[in-house]
């Protein structure tokens, strides 16, 4: 049976797009169960029903509290018996009653690279900072907003004339190439959260995660674990 996937957006859904291209493509072997949005107007609302796959609508204002939020997102959630929940630009931090139903099977990714440059605005703060480096990091989710186990990051450089929109702009190309791939680890089983840490093909990952270099173009597949002691 082919691997679930169930995406959570809150907007534009560029990262919806890469994983469905990437299935199309074959280069990840999975489908897209369901695709719940925060809000009624995100972008990838129209991506996932172009795409023909169902999409539900779960807005934080209509629940009193972040407890019912997360309950009534596991609700829509779990009728679509997810292999993988995969956050793609959900803007809202979920409680332990959403994580801790999901243990090891909750992935997202974020633009920066973790453990630098938690919540919003990160390509603002790089450029503030002044930094080289900037990229975007994919990771299990635990209870600590933008904390949980590292699995991968890819890099990216930051240009002299770098603006936030065209650093943004870099850093989700990236995120393009990085969470197809991640996934495809997943949905052939790969890829394990442990109480050691996160195992690729039997193997821990170091605490920084896989890290793909701005000049890597790896097909989603073609990476494996003996490539890690670079
Ligand atoms: C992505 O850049 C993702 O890293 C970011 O939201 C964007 C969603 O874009 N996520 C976060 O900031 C989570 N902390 P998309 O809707 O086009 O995929």
């Amino acid at each position: 049976m082919s691997h679930r996937l169930v995406v959570l957006i809150s907007g534009r859904g560029t990262n919806l797009q890469a994983i469905l291209e990437a299935i199309a493509r074959d280069q990840l072997t999975a489908e897209v169960a369901l695709v719940v949005s925060s809000r009624a107007d995100a972008g990838g609302l129209d991506i996932a029903t172009r795409a023909g796959i169902p999409t539900a609508v779960v807005r934080r204002k209509e629940y009193p509290g972040r407890a019912e939020f997360d309950q009534a997102l596991c609700k829509v959630i779990d009728d679509h018996h997810p292999d993988t929940l995969v956050l793609a630009g959900f803007m809202h931090v979920l409680g332990p009653e959403f994580v801790n139903h999901y243990p090891g099977r909750l992935l997202n990714i974020h633009p920066s690279l973790l453990p630098h440059y938690r919540g919003l605005d990160t390509h603002a703060r790089v450029l503030a900072a002044g930094d080289s480096d900037h990229g975007c990091s994919v990771h299990f989710v635990t209870e600590e907003l933008d904390g949980g186990p590292l699995i991968a990051r890819a890099l990216v450089p930051v240009l002299a004339n770098d603006t936030e929109e065209t650093l943004s702009k870099r850093v989700q190309s990236r995120e393009h190439v990085l969470y197809p791939l991640v996934l495809s680890w997943r949905a052939s089983g790969r890829l394990r959260l442990t109480e050691k840490g996160v195992e690729l093909d039997g193997r821990l990952l170091p605490p920084e995660g896989f890290q793909l270099d701005w000049e890597d173009h790896p097909g989603p597949v073609s990476v494996a674990a003996s490539d890690f002691g670079r």
